[in-house]
């Protein structure tokens, strides 16, 4: 019996060791990366802000060949690219991920899924046995299929609650947006 006990404790801290735990992931020594693409500011201005929360690290995905300044041209673009699912050139980050427990990724609500850039990101860099919070900032559509988009990219994270912020109203978020990292970090910071 008490072999048995010894057993299941030692299986428990190695799930716990590829990430599979019930640490919170705000916890003392977690090391947060938080990865965003932003083409207006507004999710940068989110990624900011839970920079703050986590003491962590951001940094921003950037297209090999940036987006259109021109809103409509962007418009038009990302119509095309999202349907496709395309997966455009994007920098190597300066950050490796693997040196992170925790991984925030923010992209504005393009068409209603995540912004190319971020789907490239996260096709290309293997965030299993991570955990995931997803974030975004919407137009008035919300989450749409965001929140869904990142789970199927990322079928070995352990995702958490995505939060979604009012891009109009990022710069009077930053209370909505505490509340949320709280919940998603489970408290600690
Ligand atoms: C190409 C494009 C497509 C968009 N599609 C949507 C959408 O489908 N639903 C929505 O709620 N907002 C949509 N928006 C609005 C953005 O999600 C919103 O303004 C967001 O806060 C922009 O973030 P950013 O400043 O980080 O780029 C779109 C904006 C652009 C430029």
């Amino acid at each position: 019996m008490r072999r048995r006990t010894v057993l299941l404790s030692m299986a428990a801290s190695l799930l716990g060791a590829c990430g599979y735990g019930e640490a919170p992931a705000g916890a003392a020594g977690t090391r947060t990366l938080i990865v965003y693409y932003s083409w207006s500011g507004n999710t940068r201005a989110a990624a900011e802000r839970i920079r703050e929360l986590t003491g962590g690290t951001a940094e921003a995905i950037r297209p090999v060949k940036p987006y259109p300044e021109d809103y409509a041209a962007c418009v038009e673009l990302a119509k095309g690219e999202c349907r496709t699912e395309a997966t455009p050139a994007i920098a190597a980050l300066e950050a490796d991920p693997a040196d992170y427990d925790v991984i925030f990724v923010g992209s504005p609500n393009w068409w209603g899924t995540v912004a190319p850039p971020v789907r490239t990101f996260l096709k290309q860099y293997d965030l299993s046995g991570k955990t995931v919070i997803p974030f975004f900032t919407h137009g008035g559509g919300g989450l749409q299929r965001c929140e869904a988009t990142v789970r199927g990219l990322c079928p070995s994270s352990e995702l958490r609650k995505a939060g979604a912020f009012p891009g109009s109203r990022i710069g009077t978020s930053g209370g909505a947006i505490a509340e949320w990292v709280g919940q998603v970090t489970g408290g600690a910071r």
